[in-house]
């Protein structure tokens, strides 16, 4: 396994992977890397001739008051499980490389970077879609991995793709939970015991709109309604946004008619933790 900090060294490395026929696979993180993270770095270990692994803390994803310094990092230890996983390269620039002085371009998709996480994050999803491109002209894949856990990251950087005529494959997998329900994310890490266990609430208010559409239940108030109210049981929780909307547009949605998204964000203490599930109407 090589580790690159360079971007014209990642790019010439994977040209002449191409250039012998390869087909490249790759999967973005922020590293502190977990099962779920490592879900999408199996496929693509299985499924492409050779893969890559970016691990970069991307500035200008961050609000100037969220958790850039404090968030997790640990790439001695990331690195040991992608070479176990048979990981070919790691792409970790460092912010010089791609923010150098000067840098003045951003990427925005309209509309759907405003809704959900876009409301108390605003320039959140500039941010990735401009660091998730850059990513893309440097090591030019051919397919890109992507975790549902981050629903509106990945409807945003389908769109991204499409729009641009980017010409790259973007595959979505499951969410990977931990036994107890909760979705595995780097910043679990923040939560003390007690609000591990407090933070069950949003895996279950999930559950409980999945079991109510099984249920028949159609109408999206309903559901959120009870869903907010599972959340506000829970004394160190509070709502950041419970929403049902649309699976492409990400408009809210009054009645559930095929599928649609369910998605949440909710506070437990400090820490801003977001979770969602696709809610499907028996055939
Ligand atoms: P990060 O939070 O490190 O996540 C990297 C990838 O892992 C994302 O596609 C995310 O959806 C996926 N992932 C995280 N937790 C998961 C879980 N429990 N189950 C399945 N997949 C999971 O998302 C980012 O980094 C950044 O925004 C990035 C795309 C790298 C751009 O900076």
């Amino acid at each position: 396994m090589r580790i690159i900090t360079k971007a014209r060294e990642m790019h010439d490395a994977v040209e002449e992977e191409k250039s012998h026929g390869k087909s490249i696979g790759f999967v973005p993180t922020m590293g502190f890397l977990h099962e779920g993270h490592l879900s999408l770095v199996r496929e693509s270990v299985q499924r492409a001739d050779v893969t890559v692994v970016s691990i970069y803390v991307n500035p200008a994803q961050f609000g100037p008051k969220e958790d850039l310094r404090e968030y997790p990092r640990d790439i001695n230890r990331d690195t040991e499980i992608l070479e176990a996983e048979g990981v070919d390269y790691v792409f970790s620039p460092g912010n010089e490389e791609i923010y150098p002085v000067g840098y003045k371009t951003y990427v925005e998709v309209h509309d759907l970077q405003d809704t959900l996480c876009g409301h108390s994050r605003p320039g959140h999803f500039r941010g990735v879609c401009t660091v998730v491109l850059k990513l893309f002209n440097i090591i030019g894949p051919d397919i890109a991995y992507f975790g549902q856990k981050d629903a509106q990251q990945a409807i945003i950087l389908k769109r991204m793709v499409q729009d641009l005529n980017l010409g790259v494959k973007i595959e979505v997998l499951p969410i990977v939970r931990e036994k107890e329900g909760m979705a595995l994310s780097s910043r679990n890490t923040y939560l003390d015991q007690e609000e591990r266990k407090a933070a069950r609430v949003l895996s279950e208010s999930l559950e409980e709109a999945r079991e109510m559409v099984k249920n028949g239940v159609q109408d999206s108030g309903q559901i959120i309604s009870r869903m907010k109210d599972r959340i506000s049981q829970e004394p160190r929780a509070k709502i950041d946004y419970v929403e049902i909307v649309d699976m492409e547009n990400l408009n809210p949605v009054a009645k559930i008619e095929k599928e649609a998204l369910a998605a949440l964000a909710v506070f437990i203490g400090k820490v801003r933790l977001i979770d969602n599930t696709i809610l499907k109407l028996k055939e």
